[in-house]
């Protein structure tokens, strides 16, 4: 910091201070540049590998010329496809420039300093940040087998939780509370704690949900006024990059969601790709299929190898490769293959695997069995 720089570096708001910003996959091009490779895997962010419906990019290429007009703020169009097809009422919907964005609003909306904010070891790592940016004390829930704790997390509430973040299936470690461990947490949670249900990956989720044992959060917003549930575009629907994601609650909290976000958060782009892509439902199933199929391609692989893995019920996977994870990352890169070390989540032995083409996991498969060969 240079010292004219210094008035104002010193005027910075200290909960700002000590964030850690998180720490997105390495980009293809980013490897490209370093290494000069051109064969490429990404496995680091848990994107749809099979990349978009044709029918979110028709409805794209039908609304370029219109990209000189600001978009719609309200979103009329997205939220009333969303309502028909999730049974709940427009109001009922807070739309947001990615789902992460919908996240920090909610913290932003019911809690600052002096407040406490629930989360899980090992979960989300926009839970804490969320807390941090408004002066929050983040509470963190040991886990128990990699997941959330949800009786501890019931037990960790005090009069000054505000928040309380859980992702089912949790990312980075995939795991999964059944229906009756949900019931029993959100019937005992105090009717002033909001509770942010956090289903990023919600359509995979299902797909391996033979029992029908996972809870829809949907299912429960009647009940829990004080439940929130985000989903996210980015994942199953393969719209990443266009940021955009969903808040369901009642009316009266998403009215405030609505009041804090920026005016124009969401672009025309991003609102009409939703539209298209959230009438594909057979891409949907083709990506979710895809990802099944790559999961167990990956299972089996590791388990030749006896390389220790975490079950998941999401797009991605955390396996186990002790004190060499870090070594194995740069060797992986060095392979053409990028994947998500997961050091700064206490998980330094681990690296996490999204679920690609039957190819891309080939690739990585072959680039871990060559690395540890070595
Ligand atoms: C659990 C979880 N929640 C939310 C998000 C944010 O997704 P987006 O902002 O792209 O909607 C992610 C992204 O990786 C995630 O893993």
């Amino acid at each position: 910091m240079t010292e004219s720089n210094r008035h104002f570096c010193d005027q910075v708001q200290s909960q700002i201070l000590g964030i850690h910003p998180y720490i997105p996959g390495k980009p293809v091009s980013e490897l490209q540049r370093e290494l000069g490779l051109t064969y490429i895997s990404k496995l680091a962010s848990n994107e749809n590998p099979l990349g978009s419906s044709p029918k979110a990019i028709v409805a794209i290429q039908n609304t370029l010329k219109d990209i000189s007009r600001y978009p719609d703020g309200s979103a009329f169009e997205l939220k009333s496809y969303l309502a028909s097809f999730l049974g709940v009422k427009p109001t009922q919907i807070a739309i947001g420039n990615g789902s992460n964005e919908l996240l920090e609003l909610v913290a932003r909306v019911f809690a600052g300093r002096g407040d406490e904010i629930i989360y899980s070891q090992y979960a989300f790592a926009v839970y804490p940040i969320s807390a941090q940016v408004v002066g929050a004390t983040g509470i963190e829930v040991p886990a128990v087998d990699w997941g959330h704790d949800l009786t501890a997390m019931l037990a960790a509430i005090t009069d000054k939780t505000k928040l309380i973040y859980i992702a089912n299936p949790n990312n980075p470690t995939g795991t999964l509370f059944s229906r009756s461990q949900w019931e029993a947490f959100i019937s005992q949670v105090p009717k002033e704690v909001v509770v942010v249900l956090d289903e990023a990956y919600l359509e995979y989720a299902k797909s391996f949900d033979a029992d029908h044992d996972y809870p829809d959060g949907c299912d429960y917003l009647q009940d829990y006024p004080n439940l929130l549930v985000s989903r996210t575009f980015s994942k199953a629907y393969g719209l990443a990059s266009l940021r955009v994601g969903y808040l369901l609650g009642c009316d009266e909290i998403i009215q405030y969601i609505n009041q804090l976000r920026a005016p124009f958060n969401v672009n025309q782009l991003a609102q009409v790709a939703a539209c298209s892509a959230l009438s594909d439902q057979a891409f949907v199933a083709e990506s979710v299929l895809l990802n099944q199929q790559g999961m167990r391609q990956l299972i089996e692989g590791l388990e030749a190898l006896s390389v220790p893995y975490i079950s998941s019920a999401g797009n991605f996977m955390c396996i186990d490769l002790g004190n060499a994870a870090l070594d194995i990352n740069q060797k992986l890169l060095a392979e053409g293959v990028i994947v998500r070390p997961l050091a700064n989540y206490g998980m330094a032995s681990f690296l996490r695997v999204s679920i690609g083409k039957q190819v891309e996991n080939q690739h990585f498969m072959d680039a871990l069995k060559t690395v540890l060969s070595k």
